[in-house]
């Protein structure tokens, strides 16, 4: 949000990743993941597994720099309710606080009743019209959506995905609706005032269940691309908050030119090896071992093949394999007949209904929400491609408390807005 940017520069007197005091135990400093952080993922090496397990949680931003350092500049900050009111506001209501609202703190006679008084306004800024706006705005800046204009005609507006998620956050509902909700998914929202609307999403000619944003049409038409491999990168980018390889076996292999570490067996892929005609050799192993990433890409893809650009369902497929000739893709471009579909290893999935479930329940998903709330609050880039990750140390207790209060993504904000951390300069 362009008005909120020069709030990073100001907190930056820090050194980025000493925002956090808990950076202090995690200092180690990991190799970054060598996978998946170009935009051109085929141009990326399988490589060696990384150091952490879940790239999610990786320190790999977080450079060497000595515990007493880190020590020293984490206890110069103190404590200043008047920033944090203003940065607060622009965050939350996306304008700067009000001459009274800043006297309320200026007034208030000593640090207790700052903090009280704070507090108080954090409240009313979460309850206020223009949060709903800003919900708005930051769903869209998260999935990469925005409607310029109407759409065009006989293509879905791409606002619905963030208006819902939106709307989830604002009233309060699980956030775990974002993946299960079976209607109204594609609420309007109207900027004059602050209102959702709810709708039902436009259906295809063969329709599936509505399982949250999974099924949005504004989303499955933005990430509309070859074998759907970018709607199911948008899901893996998105709600894991890390990219693909989407999981490490403990037990790498030597393979070809590299080093294969997925989860699942390298042979439950298509390919060359186990299918002759294979359009595309994902066990191929000259340059990249594709597998790594293909392992789990070639089980979630498959579910999004019958969204046309449109965002529609039909019956059939309606994307193509890049070969001479543009066929299109087919359930068996991706796994033999013998294999399922899943999430990760361990976690099957039949449909988006079943996928919905399951990333409703994962933790590295509930993980990702708060963590994106940090990120947000603390004005640190995007987790995912500006390599913005987060400890775990650092949200532990908000990731806890998100999922005890039934993953009540508000409430987190609230946490994290009144937080230590955010009130210290
Ligand atoms: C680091 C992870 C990774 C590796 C390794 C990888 N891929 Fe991919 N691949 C992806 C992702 C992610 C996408 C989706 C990119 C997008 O559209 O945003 C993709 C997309 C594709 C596509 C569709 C491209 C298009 O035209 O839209 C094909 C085909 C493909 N990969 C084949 C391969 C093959 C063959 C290999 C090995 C030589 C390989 N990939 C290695 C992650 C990977």
């Amino acid at each position: 949000m362009a008005k909120t940017r020069g709030l990073a520069r100001r907190r930056s007197t820090l050194p980025p990743q000493l925002w956090r005091p808990i950076a202090l135990g995690a200092l180690a400093g990991f190799a970054l993941s060598a996978c998946g952080s170009t935009e051109d993922p085929n141009s990326v090496q399988g490589g060696a597994p990384p150091a952490s397990t879940n790239p999610t949680n990786s320190n790999s931003d977080i450079p060497q720099t000595s515990e007493e350092q880190v020590k020293q500049l984490l206890e110069a900050r103190k404590i200043d309710y008047g920033e944090a009111l203003r940065t607060a506001s622009l965050k939350l209501r996306d304008e700067l606080p009000t001459l009274a609202e800043i006297k309320t703190i200026e007034s208030a006679a000593d640090e207790a009743s700052k903090k009280v008084a704070y507090e108080k306004l954090v409240d009313t800024m979460l309850s206020s019209p223009q949060f709903t706006a800003t919900m708005v705005k930051f769903w869209k800046d998260t999935f990469r959506t925005a409607q310029v204009g109407d759409p065009a005609p006989g293509t879905p507006s791409k606002d619905t995905a963030a208006n819902f998620a939106a709307q989830v956050v604002v009233e309060s509902r699980p956030y775990s609706d974002l993946f299960t909700a079976t209607e109204n998914t594609c609420p309007t929202f109207n900027a004059t005032t602050n209102a959702f609307t709810p709708a039902t999403c436009a259906r295809g000619p063969a329709p599936v269940a509505t399982a949250g944003v999974l099924t949005d049409p504004g989303l499955q038409s933005q990430y509309f691309a070859n074998m759907a491999f970018r709607r199911a990168r948008f899901v893996q980018e998105t709600f894991a908050c890390a990219k693909f390889p989407a999981e490490y076996s403990t037990t790498p292999k030597p393979l070809g030119n590299g080093t294969f570490t997925g989860n699942f067996a390298f042979e439950s892929i298509t390919g060359k090896q186990n299918t002759p005609t294979a359009k595309v050799d994902f066990q191929d192993t000259s340059s990249v071992i594709c597998a790594n990433c293909h392992v789990n890409l070639n089980r979630l893809a498959p579910l999004f093949l019958n969204f046309d650009e449109k965002g529609l369902s039909n019956a059939t497929s309606q994307v193509d394999v890049p070969i001479p000739g543009n066929p299109k893709a087919a359930r068996i471009d991706f796994l033999p007949a013998s294999e399922g579909f899943a999430w990760r290893a361990g976690k099957p999935v039949t449909d988006l209904t079943t996928l919905g479930a399951i990333l409703a329940a994962d933790s590295d998903v509930q993980r990702c929400a708060v963590n994106r709330v940090w990120n947000y609050a603390m004005s640190r880039g995007d987790i995912v491609n500006d390599l913005a990750s987060v400890p775990i140390a650092v949200t532990e207790s908000y990731v806890k408390d998100f999922v005890a209060k039934g993953q009540n993504l508000k409430e987190t904000m609230r946490g994290v807005f009144k937080s230590e951390d955010f009130v210290k300069f």
